[in-house]
């Protein structure tokens, strides 16, 4: 049984601000199965691949427009050395990776090969720097090997490896968690470093660098204003080319007090509807932490980069707990519906997230089987091939003049009905996610201020909540047309099956 139609208004002509493609954003940190066996199997491997990169991973990610890639950590970049990761392969120092499983790190992945990657992706690469273990001399060095030209003792290494022209590196991150791995710092002392560190992360010849303070924890206001009052310059003409241009924010789901509670594919109805609560908090962090920054920065010239996201779960069975290795199941994939929501709401400030993590490592995108080597597309990686169309559009308010249907969770209460949409080309996206666990919604699209000529729509569920792929079963959960919908006197009338996430694309008229 439905509840009465939900009365959803969309102004086609009044376009707000643009949505980064960056907000689908990607994340691959030396961990568990992500770098090694996700992305890099070597160039000897029966795996079909490119210079060592797994060809079919490449392909998925290329289909998604996949728009920046995040490495080497994560907890990892404050350990990582990257001049252990050039030259000779064999001949490259190993290490334990002590964060992650305790495992050997051969560094046989690194800044060669991630550049590699990042090419065959067509995505831009954004490279976290070490501020906690490392050296303000071996950052600025880093960022001299990889993007100056003409002569310089860095570049020269740099041709000596093997790679005459610079590359294109436009985003780079300023150490990870200060607050935690990447050093246990105390906000104030961490901002004077990005200060510091930022001054010697240059734009080289015509590459302009955006430099992202590692920033908050979940609802830590205070370290976002401790890095404003060290960034920001209020009124003053130098402000947009203060020391760094950005500030991270990290938020994952169902990590409460450290630790992850339940599994990816068991749980409950109840389970289920409080990590629902739990993701739409991500509305209220971008609010808040907004909020904060607009005090010091009311043009919103600094941006907010949501650079680790997404669902926590306990480790598969058998796995090595330091993998953080977990299934992806239709609940995830409305955990990312939701999180889009917020951040197309908030692209004014939001102008990068970077979902954690790509391969085989929290909420991933895609699973790669150890036994079969089958590629795996999980519910999550069809959030972002439905959502391309946001890509640089921009973004149309959803009014909601009625609400939506709520449930309990405890004392609180769940929205269950989400929306979002954007314009570019000609035509419009409109993202709509059921997040009802038994029931149907009706949703009466409104359209206003231009003519619609033609639609279409697209649905994501599964036989269950917990409904996932695997190898066994690939297309268990994947996007299929979605015809239950029909025009109206007021617009266009979607039904959205329970549990659901659809798209809907609306051609308008010029
Ligand atoms: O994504 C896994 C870890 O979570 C990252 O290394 C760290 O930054 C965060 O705590």
């Amino acid at each position: 049984m439905t509840t009465a139609p939900i009365h959803a208004v969309v102004n086609l002509d009044l376009p707000g601000p643009t949505i980064s493609r960056h907000v689908y954003g990607h994340f691959a940190e030396h961990l568990g199965r992500c770098v090694y066996g996700g992305f890099w199997v070597g160039e000897d491997s029966d795996q079909p691949n490119i210079g060592g990169i797994r060809a079919d991973v490449v392909e998925a990610l290329r289909e998604i427009r996949i728009p920046n890639l995040r490495w080497p950590g994560g907890c990892f970049a404050d350990e990582y050395h990257w001049r252990d990761g050039i030259g000779p392969r064999e001949a490259r120092p190993r290490m334990v990776n002590t964060h992650w499983g305790n495992v050997e790190e051969t560094n046989h992945f690194g800044t060669h090969e991630f550049m590699a990657l990042c090419e065959l992706l067509g995505a831009d690469p954004y490279v976290n720097g070490n501020v906690g273990s490392g050296t303000v001399q071996e950052m600025s060095q880093w960022v001299e090997y990889l993007t100056r030209d003409g002569d310089s003792p860095m570049v020269a290494l740099r041709k000596a490896n093997g790679r005459e022209a610079p590359w294109r590196v436009p985003f780079w991150g300023l150490g990870n968690e200060a607050w935690g791995c990447g050093g246990n710092m105390r906000a104030e002392a961490y901002a004077d470093l990005a200060r510091q560190y930022a001054t010697f992360v240059r734009d080289h010849g015509g590459n302009k660098v955006y430099r992202i303070a590692a920033g908050a924890n979940t609802d830590d206001y205070a370290w976002t204003e401790a890095l404003m009052k060290a960034v920001s310059c209020l009124g003053c003409s130098r402000q947009p080319n203060g020391p760094f241009q950005a500030l991270s924010l990290h938020y994952y789901t169902n990590y409460g007090e450290g630790v992850p509670t339940g599994r990816a594919t068991e749980f409950s109805t109840d389970d289920y509807y409080l990590t629902m609560l739990r993701a739409g908090r991500i509305e209220e962090l971008v609010r808040r932490h907004s909020a904060v920054m607009d005090s010091y920065d009311p043009h919103r010239r600094i941006g907010l980069v949501v650079d680790e996201w997404g669902t926590w779960w306990e480790v598969e069975e058998g796995t090595n707990p330091g993998f953080l290795f977990q299934q992806n199941t239709l609940r995830d994939a409305l955990v990312a519906t939701v999180h889009f929501d917020a951040f197309h709401r908030h692209a004014e400030r939001v102008v990068m997230a970077n979902i954690a993590q790509t391969v085989n490592v929290l909420q991933a995108m895609l699973l790669t089987d150890e036994r079969t080597g089958t590629l795996i597309r999980t519910p999550t990686y069809h959030v972002f091939a439905m959502n391309t169309a946001h890509h640089d559009a921009r973004g149309l308010a959803v009014h909601l003049p009625g609400g939506v249907p709520t449930v309990e969770v405890g004392a609180e209460k769940l929205s269950t009905v989400s929306a979002s949409a954007s314009t570019k080309d000609g035509a419009a996206l409109v993202s709509l996610t059921n997040l009802h666990a038994e029931r149907p919604e009706t949703v009466t699209l409104d359209l206003r201020g231009r003519e619609v000529t033609d639609y279409e729509a697209r649905v994501l569920t599964g036989e269950s909540l917990n409904a996932h792929n695997s190898a066994a079963r690939t297309d268990a959960v994947t996007p299929r047309p979605h015809t239950a919908l029909k025009a109206s006197a007021q617009g266009l009338e979607v039904t959205l099956p329970p549990h659901s996430y659809v798209t809907v694309r609306l051609l308008l008229a010029s």
